[in-house]
């Protein structure tokens, strides 16, 4: 039996993603699933192991043997496990972020993680983040969204978030940075013909959250708690 709708968030880097869905899973009583956290993972594995970044035959079969999950963390929140291991913060350092565009870029670590991430979904009740889950992972979810803010707007987010988070950023390094992901996650971008467009260049998280709660089966009336 069904936990609840499957909803379907994606968009680039900095669009706000995260804090969005985080925010929708929340008002909906659904659990919230970083796909993004997943390619970490297996990115970090293959830092751990010394996997080259340009093997694509040892990267995916690193992500097969790697067992990488996300379980239910606090709240709306879920955590990712790498064997077993809680790996939540360890995906989040520089390193990694270098390093995930080219294992995400890889098809057969895709499959590992896209039948991973099906699985995870399969009982409802999720709200799903990244890039292709519309398209590619979740095609049937009942609520598809893609996100979208201009350039400008993803850099100064970013730099604030950064800044928030007590890490060093440097406005135009920040740049810098989402550009070439852009450029890098550009394969992986699969917008769903069904999604609907939000243009956050203007919405603030609320506005955001109430715009696709209304698209959501059952959440017109969450919108306003
Ligand atoms: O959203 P994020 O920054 O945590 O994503 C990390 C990387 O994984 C980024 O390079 C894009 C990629 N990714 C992907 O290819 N497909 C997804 N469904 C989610 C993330």
């Amino acid at each position: 039996m069904s936990k609840g709708p499957v909803v379907a968030i994606d968009g680039p880097a900095g669009a706000g993603k995260s804090t969005v869905a985080r925010a929708v899973a929340e008002r909906l009583g659904c659990l919230y699933l970083d796909s993004g956290a997943m390619y970490r993972a297996v990115a970090l594995a293959a830092l751990r192991s010394g996997t080259g970044l340009d093997e694509p035959a040892g990267l995916e079969a690193l992500a097969a043997r790697a067992d990488v999950t996300l379980r239910p963390g606090q709240g709306s929140v879920s955590r990712v496990l790498l064997g077993g291991e809680d790996v939540t913060e360890a995906v989040r350092t520089p390193e990694v972020e270098e390093a995930v565009p080219r294992v995400a870029g890889v098809p057969g670590v895709r499959a590992v993680l896209i039948a991973a991430q099906r699985r995870l979904a399969e009982a409802g009740g999720v709200v799903m983040d990244g890039r292709d889950i519309g398209r590619v992972v979740l095609p049937h979810a009942d609520c598809k969204v893609y996100l979208t803010a201009d350039l400008g707007v993803r850099v100064r987010r970013r730099y604030l978030q950064l800044r928030q988070q007590g890490r060093p950023a440097d406005l135009e390094e920040v740049g810098r940075d989402l550009a070439r992901r852009d450029s890098w996650d550009h394969a992986q971008m699969a917008r769903a013909p069904d999604a609907v467009e939000i243009d956050t260049t203007d919405l603030d998280v609320e506005q955001t959250v109430a715009r696709i709660l209304a698209l959501c089966p059952g959440g017109a009336r969450r919108a306003g708690n």
